[in-house]
């Protein structure tokens, strides 16, 4: 395991009581834990806001495989994205109503496009993009 440091954070007493009651319904053992969970999203979220950024993530989506085309066009789409795309996994969810999940990597610019193409898509009722740093 890595060699772990120790700081000191100075910061006003009613936002550490109002940071201590959130991460404590949150679950959180202690504050070291929360503050490296914080300091990992926020590097997340800086690798995502990088041009050429790495990042790994999962597109999900739902829709109705009644709509014409829906499933046609989205496999389309996703035989355009070249490697981008690890695995997609499909749910039946109930007589209409499909899900999709779909795992990507890449550069965060591409990732943005493929998702945007994707929910946009004419039958698709609702989705998002979920993202990480693709290494650490
Ligand atoms: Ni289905």
């Amino acid at each position: 395991m890595e060699h772990l440091e120790r700081f000191g954070v100075s910061m006003p007493a009613g936002l550490l009581a109002e940071f201590d009651a959130a991460i404590s319904q949150a679950g959180y053992a202690n504050r070291s834990e929360a503050v490296r969970d914080l300091a990992r999203d926020y590097l997340v979220r800086r690798q995502w806001a990088t041009p050429g950024g790495q990042v790994a993530g999962t597109i999900t989506l739902v829709y109705d495989h009644h709509t014409r085309e829906v499933e046609d066009t989205l496999t389309a789409l996703q035989h355009d994205c070249g490697d981008s795309i690890v695995c997609t996994t499909h749910v039946h969810l109930d007589h209409h109503h499909c899900l999709e999940a779909i795992v990507v990597r890449g550069r965060s610019e591409e990732i943005r496009a493929i998702a945007d193409r994707l929910l946009s898509t004419r039958g698709v009722m609702h989705g998002g993009l979920t993202v990480t740093a693709a290494a650490g």
